[in-house]
Order: C-alpha cells, then sequence, then structure tokens
C-alpha cells in the first residue's frame, strides 16, 4: 500500500523494523519516539508503567513544526486527517477508546484531539482510566484486566499529495496504583471487539518511523515551502530516505 520509492524504502525498512508485527524497536531521539506518520510521541516512552488518575499521552502533531496547526488549506499536499487511539492488550482481551474523534458522555472517550488545545503543537491526551483498571501491582487475581498494554495511536493522514493509515502500538504496564473513584467510566461501555494481529497488520501501511534527527523525509506544505530534516544539506525531493544516523533505535524488552 506504500509505494513511493520502493526501492529507496525497503533499504530503510532493514533499519526500521517498528511495524506492528514486531513493534519492539522504536526510533527515539532526545526523549522522543518518531512514528510512522506525521505525529511524534513526546511521553509516555515505551515500557512506561503507568497508573494515577488518568493517563496522558502528549502528542506533537506539527512533526516538530514542520507541518502547520489545523484547519488545514483545501490544497495542502500533507496534513493529519485525523487521529484516533485504542488501549488494548490480548492479555486481557480488551480494547478500550481513548479517542475515535467523537466524544462520549463525560468524556469517557475523547473526542477530535487534533482541535484541543488551540494553539499548542502538542495535545496532551488525558483520559480518565476507566474502573476494571482499579488496583495497586501487578493484576493479583485471575480475570484482573491490569497489566500489559498497548497504546495503539492511528493516524489517517497525507504526505506529499499521498494519504496512508498507520498504526503505531506503544507498549506500557498498568501496574502502578489506581485509586477507586466514582467518576471513573465503565470499562464495558468503552470496550471494542479485538482484531486478529492479521487483520489489523492488512488494514494499515506499512511505514517507517519518520522525521527522527538525520532522516531525510521532505514533508511538502501548501505554501509549496518543502521542509525537510533541520541538517544542513537537508533539503532534498520529496520522497527520498536517507540512513538514521543521529537517532537512537531503542529496544523494549
Ligand atoms: C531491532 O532492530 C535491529 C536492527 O536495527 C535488529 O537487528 C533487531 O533484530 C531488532 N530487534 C527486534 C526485537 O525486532
Ligand atoms: C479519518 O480520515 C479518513 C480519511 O479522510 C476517513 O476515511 C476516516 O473515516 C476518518 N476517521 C475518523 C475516525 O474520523
Ligand atoms: C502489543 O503490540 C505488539 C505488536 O503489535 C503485540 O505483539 C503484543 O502482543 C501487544 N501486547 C499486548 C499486551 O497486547
Ligand atoms: C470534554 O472535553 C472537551 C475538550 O477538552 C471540553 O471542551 C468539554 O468541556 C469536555 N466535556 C465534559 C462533559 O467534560
Ligand atoms: C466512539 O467510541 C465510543 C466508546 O467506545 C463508542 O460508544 C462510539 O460508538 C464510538 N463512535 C464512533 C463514531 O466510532
Ligand atoms: C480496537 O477497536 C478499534 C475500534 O473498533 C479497532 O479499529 C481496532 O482495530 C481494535 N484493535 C485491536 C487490536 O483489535
Amino acid at each position: 500500500m506504500f509505494s513511493i520509492l520502493p526501492a529507496a524504502y525497503a533499504s530503510v525498512a532493514l533499519l526500521f523494523t517498528a511495524q506492528i508485527s514486531s513493534a519492539l524497536n522504536f526510533t527515539v531521539s532526545g526523549g522522543q519516539v518518531f512514528t510512522p506518520g506525521l505525529v511524534v510521541l513526546d511521553a509516555p516512552q515505551p515500557g512506561t508503567p503507568l497508573g494515577g488518575e488518568l493517563i496522558e499521552v502528549a502528542l506533537d502533531v506539527s512533526t516538530n513544526g514542520r507541518l502547520p496547526l489545523p484547519p488545514y488549506p483545501e490544497d495542502s499536499p500533507s496534513l493529519i486527517h485525523n487521529i484516533t487511539i485504542f488501549l488494548y492488550s490480548y492479555g486481557t482481551g480488551r480494547n478500550f477508546t481513548i479517542t475515535n474523534g467523537t466524544a462520549s458522555a463525560n468524556n469517557a472517550s475523547l473526542g477530535d484531539i487534533l482541535f484541543q488545545e488551540p494553539g499548542s503543537t502538542v495535545k496532551h491526551v488525558k483520559w480518565m482510566w476507566p474502573d476494571c483498571l482499579v488496583g495497586n501491582g501487578q493484576p493479583s487475581e485471575a480475570g484482573s484486566d491490569r497489566g500489559a498494554y498497548n497504546i495503539s495511536i492511528r493516524q489517517s493522514f497525507r504526505l506529499n499529495g499521498q494519504d496512508h493509515y498507520t498504526i503505531f502500538d506503544v507498549p506500557i504496564s498498568v501496574t502502578n496504583s489506581i485509586e477507586e473513584n466514582s467518576d471513573r467510566p465503565s470499562c464495558d461501555a468503552l470496550n471494542n471487539p479485538l482484531l486478529a494481529p492479521e487483520e489489523i497488520r492488512a488494514s494499515a501501511d506499512d511505514m517507517p518511523a519518520m522525521f527522527a534527527p538525520g532522516d531525510a523525509t521532505t514533508l511538502q506544505t501548501a505554501s509549496g515551502q518543502v521542509l525537510g530534516s533541520s541538517a544542513p544539506g537537508g533539503w532534498r525531493r520529496g520522497g527520498i530516505w536517507a540512513c538514521t544516523a543521529a537517532a537512537i533505535v531503542a529496544m523494549v524488552a
């Protein structure tokens, strides 16, 4: 499905094995996690144990200043159509909606995050943990819904005139303390069916992480500007890939 310069892409694919089948390799630089899309993940880091009142997912939706904020000009060759986020686990069988673009009652699942915090390039997606995740530490009883999860960040976007849909799964563990609170939404109201990994793979484009320092992917915006890597000499025509020297490829067990 991803068809920009397949030959050049193939060599990059060897470097970036962060497909959802083996999403254990992450491209991390300066504390940011680069994704197969226009969004850059500021937090949480892969592998973090989480808990507390809510989960906060911080996303830079400006590709670190390369892409203007929405609403985008109609003719923009690059833009984000929408972002959806789910929290799922094959271990517990749960698949909660964090945001699908349409807010549910009391923001139990969130509306379009692209338009929250107007003027800010970083969107802090705050989602109240639902009731079945209350507890402390590792899951202690059979049937517990706590434990290992993925934050599944799905981007529908246009890059240099071509539309894409990618899925980026970030493993976390829901093992820190989450206290009981009558405001917590019901898990069942937020739950969706789980699909098999093959079905999910087939539904998404297979793209590498992009826009990390040293990556030469360019981004054309409405003004006709071509914004490439910030490195000197990094101005190239759209769709050309180069090896990422500066980005660290981190592995999470
Ligand atoms: C991570 O990527 C490196 C190459 O960058 C590869 O050698 C290694 O096998 C990958 N590990 C996993 C678990 O996918
Ligand atoms: C996201 O955008 C794509 C492309 O415009 C569209 O097909 C899809 O329905 C949108 N999804 C949501 C949740 O808005
Ligand atoms: C998280 O995602 C990875 C890759 O998509 C998958 O292999 C793993 O089973 C998922 N973990 C859980 C807890 O579902
Ligand atoms: C839901 O979130 C939106 C965006 O942050 C906010 O404007 C709205 O007031 C919230 N609604 C409720 C019922 O909390
Ligand atoms: C969004 O998610 C909520 C909670 O899972 C669900 O009730 C609602 O039907 C979903 N809306 C769409 C448009 O998918
Ligand atoms: C979780 O549910 C959403 C909404 O139905 C779906 O798009 C997504 O593929 C599901 N995730 C998994 C891992 O099945």
